[in-house]
């Protein structure tokens, strides 16, 4: 899957824009706060049908503009073309021109793999981030766990209406209860697999990108741990705690309270791992993910480095290269085209991006 050309107007300092991209590596090179950020979160955009940096999307349009809108030809067997219209009243998400109503429809034609700063919240204290990276990675290759997830969001949502009413419909109560069981069996089957594929490169790229030994794991945690005797667990686990839940009104089982542990050494990596050393841990999480996504659908993602090479030194930036598939196309932003010597050649094009506009440099 590659991304060919990408079309932006009115979208965060970018005016207006037309680009293409080669089949390889792209690097889009500038000062801080010129716009590398906001275009790469623009192709980001066209993959997941949001935003990695605000939930907000209108902080998208640029300011004083009216609508954003984020335009871009996809190369896959066939080629097809996505877009994005940000405006007043929400967004709207198309393919081939066509308005598509469920978000589930739309996420992951394109898929891309992001790497950005941002993602260090990963080892923070609250574990939202943490559900953000599971809900929107499986979301990209499995539809099903779109509409899951979103049916169970709803579910939740009643089930708490129901109990902070004076007079508790306990019928009503019990169907959702039993709706809600049966989606989150699902969701944890999906969610426990998909963390378990996740293991299963994660240290084979750590190894190579920190040349160092350390075992780095992803624990799940769910309401209850997947076996086939998972709904009925769940459900006695619901029935444990109804009296509680009456009683706070509010649903205290879900798995909108699941959780993942990074551990390194079987120690949490928040307690023990360097700065280096976590921004490698992402990016090897990166990697597993091209993997995951390729055996999923069949074809490479496509690869987006938001400034990764900050914070590793030569040697771990020339590991990064090199555990990279030459054949996934890559786009990276960088400050300092020092960062990238060892990825520039005569098949890299590098953009200049300065205040939201974007030239082609043909010397290196
Ligand atoms: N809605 C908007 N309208 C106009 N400008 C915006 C909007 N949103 C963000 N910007 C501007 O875009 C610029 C930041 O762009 P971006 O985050 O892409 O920078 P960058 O090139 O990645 O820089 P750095 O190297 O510091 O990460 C800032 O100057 C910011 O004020
Ligand atoms: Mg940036």
């Amino acid at each position: 899957m590659k991304l060919r050309s990408l079309t932006l107007r009115d979208f965060r300092n970018i005016a207006s824009l037309s680009v293409s991209f080669n089949e390889s590596i792209t690097v889009l090179v500038g000062d801080n706060a010129q716009g590398k950020t906001n275009l790469l979160e623009s192709i980001y955009f066209l993959s997941t049908g949001r935003s990695h940096r605000v939930n907000d999307e209108q902080i998208c349009i640029k300011n004083d503009c009216e609508s954003a809108l984020i335009k871009g030809v996809i190369e896959g067997s066939s080629p097809f073309e996505l877009k994005v219209v940000l405006h007043p009243l929400g967004k709207s998400l198309y393919y081939q021109q066509t308005l598509i109503k469920r978000s589930s429809d739309f996420i992951g034609k394109m898929n891309a793999v992001l790497f950005s700063p941002s993602d260090m919240e990963l080892f923070d204290a609250s574990p939202k981030a943490r559900r953000r990276f599971m809900d929107t990675e499986l979301g990209k290759i499995n539809p099903v766990y779109v509409d899951l997830l979103s049916k169970t969001m709803k579910l939740l949502k009643d089930r708490n209406t129901i109990l902070k009413e004076k007079v508790i419909d306990e019928a009503y109560l019990e169907v959702v209860t039993e709706r809600l069981v049966g989606f989150q069996s699902d969701i944890i089957r999906l969610r426990t697999a998909f963390i378990q594929r996740i293991n299963a490169s994660l240290n084979k790229y750590f190894t190579q990108l920190s040349l160092s030994s350390e075992n780095i794991q992803i624990d799940y945690s769910g309401p209850v741990e997947w076996s086939i005797d998972c709904e009925t667990e769940l459900r006695e686990k619901y029935q444990r705690h109804l009296e509680r839940d009456k009683f706070m009104k509010v649903t205290s089982v879900g798995i909108h309270r699941d959780d993942l542990a990074f551990k390194m050494n079987g120690i949490p990596v928040s307690d023990l791992a360097s700065q280096g050393q976590r921004r490698m841990i992402v990016i090897a999480l990166k990697c597993a993910l091209l993997d995951v996504i390729e055996e999923t659908i069949g074809e490479k993602p496509i690869l987006l480095l938001d400034d990764v090479f900050s914070e590793l030194d030569a040697l771990r930036r020339k590991a990064l290269f090199s555990t990279l598939h030459q054949n996934t196309q890559t786009i990276i932003s960088t400050t300092d085209l020092e960062h990238v010597k060892e990825w520039l050649s005569d098949a890299v094009t590098i953009y200049e991006v300065t205040s939201g506009k974007i030239r082609e440099r043909k010397q290196l």
